[in-house]
């Protein structure tokens, strides 16, 4: 396998229904070129409004909260108008690329969406990687399968992604791996408005 098949980015996908709705959701994308890879397990809102506005923007960014915050209610970040499509960006990003959808390759479980970059750009430059920052999105991932894993799987994979944390962290990864350790804690936390959108 080609290994521009396999790398997977962890992003901020935003959406927005033609009627208004906005949502905002942590997926991992494929990138071929200009050509991008959304896959999300239905149901999903990312899928419905995708499907239903023909866009979407893909937001690069290193501020974990927002990953963390999706999945914990917390999905009131600021977001910008983007420049070609309807859905907005998030506003404090290092890039984004605005995306329209061209085909769907169906599936009854995961779909894949895939997008043409209709237009990109950078606005940070890129700060080197964190590890307390890939420690709080693999704890979102967990965080994301919390009804589907083992306790001792998530407790063990925990107890080594804390050591990242615990000597890499600034505040905002802190706060990040806070509130998806409250959401581990108790699993039914938040649950109302983690599923809200605006
Ligand atoms: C880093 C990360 C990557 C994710 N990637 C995907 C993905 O590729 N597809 C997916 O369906 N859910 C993914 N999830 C889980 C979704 O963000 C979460 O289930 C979300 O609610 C998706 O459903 P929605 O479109 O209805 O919001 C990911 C979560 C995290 C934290």
């Amino acid at each position: 396998m080609n290994a521009t098949e396999t790398l997977i980015q962890e992003v901020i996908v935003t959406t927005r229904h033609p009627e208004g709705r906005v949502h905002l959701a942590p997926m991992g994308i494929r990138r071929h070129g200009e050509t991008i890879v959304i896959a999300p397990f239905r149901p999903s809102v990312t899928l419905d409004h995708l499907v239903a506005s023909g866009c979407a923007v893909v937001n690069y960014t290193d501020d974990v909260r927002v990953f963390a915050g999706c999945l914990t209610g917390r999905r009131n970040w600021p977001l910008t108008a983007a420049a070609r499509v309807p859905a907005p960006r998030l506003a404090e990003v290092l890039a984004h690329s605005e995306l329209e959808l061209e085909r769907i390759e169906d599936d009854p479980v995961r779909p894949r969406l895939i997008c043409r970059s209709v237009f990109a750009a950078t606005h940070r430059p890129f700060q080197g990687f964190n590890r307390a920052q890939a420690a709080v999105v693999e704890l979102a991932i967990l965080v994301s399968r919390l009804d589907r894993l083992p306790a001792d799987k998530i407790a063990a994979e925990i107890g080594y992604l804390r050591i990242a944390v615990e000597k890499t962290a600034g505040p905002r990864e802190l706060a990040a791996w806070n509130w998806l350790m409250e959401r581990v804690r108790d699993p039914h936390s938040a649950l109302s408005s983690a599923s809200a959108d605006r």
